[in-house]
């Protein structure tokens, strides 16, 4: 039983307020990324802190963090109350180290991209995009994506 109607939006509530259509709702409460109750009428209604972890999915998803690591973030968030400053800046904290892990990794591909422009030799064994650090070394001698595919990194 729920607490105070304002306290709960019905599902036509959070789609209007969120953007996110009912079909997403219901895959994300199905992943357990978002909860909701039931009125006595069988009404699906969610509590409103849960527009807080909805638009924490929408964000997401805009910086393409996978949902896997989101479960594992919300994982941490509390369920029956709305997450505090502190929760917030936990996740933000943790997001931020991964985007900067990534922007060193384009920026790197980005360099070894501009000596392999013009060069287009596509080397397997000297071509930094098709073999970083020398990784199919450890596969056998020859062309190995050719002679075993399934041995392919
Ligand atoms: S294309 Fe020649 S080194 Fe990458």
């Amino acid at each position: 039983m729920y607490a105070s109607p304002d306290d709960h939006l019905t599902i036509g509530e959070v789609i209007r307020r969120t953007g996110m259509p009912a079909s997403a709702l219901h895959f994300y409460e199905r992943k357990g990324l978002i909860f909701s109750e039931r009125t006595s009428g069988n009404q699906r209604i969610f509590s409103r802190h849960m527009l807080r972890r909805i638009s924490l999915i929408i964000v997401a998803k805009r910086l393409h963090i996978p949902l896997s690591d989101v479960a594992e973030v919300f994982a941490g968030l509390p369920t029956d109350r709305a997450p505090t400053h502190k929760d917030w800046q936990r996740v933000s904290r943790r997001w931020k180290k991964q985007l900067e892990e990534r922007r060193r990794v384009i920026e790197s591909l980005e360099r070894e991209l501009t000596g392999c422009i013009g060069c287009g030799c596509l080397s397997m064994k000297a071509c930094l995009l098709l073999n970083p650090d020398d990784t199919l070394r450890g596969h056998g001698p020859g062309p190995v994506r050719i002679q075993q595919p399934s041995a392919t990194p």
